[in-house]
């Protein structure tokens, strides 16, 4: 008899419940008893869209062609835009046909590159804890995924090769994050030298994740492609979602080794057929003027990290200062061992949606993740509400 058990789905039953939609149930349920809750959990900028980009879509939409499918890889123009941002911004020279591709977000392209170079069984070196799509990309595309640790330093590289070591067969690539989600952890570029390095010896793709690219409170993140010859082996994903406040416009990057830029662009190909029109000419011009737009985002997260920071710890609640991101990577009080039951309190007594760590992986088991998606004043007056009930 055909049986219709989705947990029964090879795929399906390698996917655990995500962390977001997790925490979103248990909004939806406190928010239907008509409790209030400010919810921190996503990383889902509640900043709007710079004006002269609304302005330019508004435009776009009236084109007479602008609801025709657009091209995969995304249009030239966009392309276009997009090597001369890494030009200005890292001083990386890519030509926009062989070196850059446009995504329906990065998350998207992450998976979709995955599942153009992974074999069933393909080990790939993966953070932990990490965004979730990291591991979950390759489990997507049937790989194997060996955890390793995120904190950028020997301890690193020394994990990494143990992890080669007694893999069979060996890995085919590894992923790096920095500015890193969740735990807002940076890397200098001494260590993204020594990343190529290392998988040039030992043969691996790199596949850099630059979301936080523009979310910064110190010295602005490296592109892996400043590094001579990373374009050797290394492709980098950026995104529209945090830099111009652009998230639910779904438009990402993939910049650099022409033979991953080539393999992902014949995936999407079969997959997309790119972003709607208007919204590729619209990110372009965010593009031409991200400097400008970046600062402005970068001054609104430091008074919010610091009104969060400084109402928390004058509630008694000290909390490490993240290096970039936008959120807070917060080690569970003293006394709270389960992230989850934390999160599920916080919405009951403090009234504030968090991540739970453990939905990064293991690694985030002791910590929440605190998202700056609400202006100063309510950021300032939940940590208060958190320390309290703490
Ligand atoms: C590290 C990281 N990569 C990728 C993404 C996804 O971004 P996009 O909206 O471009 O898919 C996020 C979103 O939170 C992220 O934190």
């Amino acid at each position: 008899m055909f049986d219709l058990r989705p947990d029964q789905f090879h795929t399906v039953r390698r996917l655990p419940p995500y962390v977001f939609a997790q925490v979103a149930e248990i909004v939806a349920a406190a928010r239907a008893e008509g409790k209030e809750v400010l919810d921190l959990s996503m990383g889902s900028p509640d900043m709007r869209a710079p004006q002269i980009v609304i302005d330019a879509l508004k435009d776009a939409v009236d084109a007479p062609d602008a609801s025709r499918y657009s091209a995969s890889a995304g249009v030239e123009k966009l392309r276009k835009a997009c090597a001369d941002y890494y030009g200005r911004r890292f001083g990386v020279r890519l030509d926009p046909d062989l070196h850059v591709v446009s995504t329906l977000g990065s998350k998207n392209a992450f998976a979709n590159l995955a599942t153009a170079i992974t074999a069933p069984g393909d080990v790939v070196l993966v953070p932990n804890p990490s965004y979730p799509i990291h591991t979950f990309g390759f489990i997507l595309a049937g790989g194997v995924v060996r955890p390793y640790p995120v904190e950028p330093n020997d301890n690193l590289f020394r994990q990494a090769e143990w992890a080669i070591r007694y893999s069979t067969p060996k890995p085919i690539a590894m992923v790096l994050n920095y500015p890193a989600n969740p735990t807002t952890k940076t890397a200098d570029f001494a260590f993204f030298e020594e990343a190529v390095r290392f998988a040039r010896k030992h043969e691996l793709f790199i596949l850099s994740d630059l979301a936080y690219a523009e979310i910064y409170y110190d010295e602005p993140p490296h592109s892996i492609l400043e590094v001579p010859g990373a374009r050797d082996l290394a492709v980098e994903f950026t995104s529209a979602s945090k830099s111009f406040n652009m998230a639910g416009w779904r438009v990402g990057f993939t910049v650099g080794n022409e033979r991953l830029i080539q393999a992902l662009t014949r995936v999407k190909s079969y997959l997309d057929y790119g972003s709607f029109a208007p919204i590729q000419h619209a990110t372009a011009l965010a593009l031409d003027n991200a400097e400008a737009i970046t600062a402005d985002v970068r001054i609104q997260y430091r008074a919010r990290r610091d009104a969060f920071l400084e109402a928390a710890s004058a509630a008694g609640w000290d909390l490490p200062k993240p290096d970039a991101s936008m959120f807070i990577w917060a080690p569970l009080p003293k006394g709270e061992t389960d992230s989850v039951s934390f999160c599920k309190r916080m919405v009951r007594e403090a009234g504030v949606a968090l991540s739970p760590g453990v939905g990064f992986g293991e690694g985030g088991t002791g910590h929440i993740r605190i998202a700056l998606v609400a202006p100063e004043d309510q950021l300032a007056s939940a940590a208060t509400r958190i320390a309290r009930a703490i």
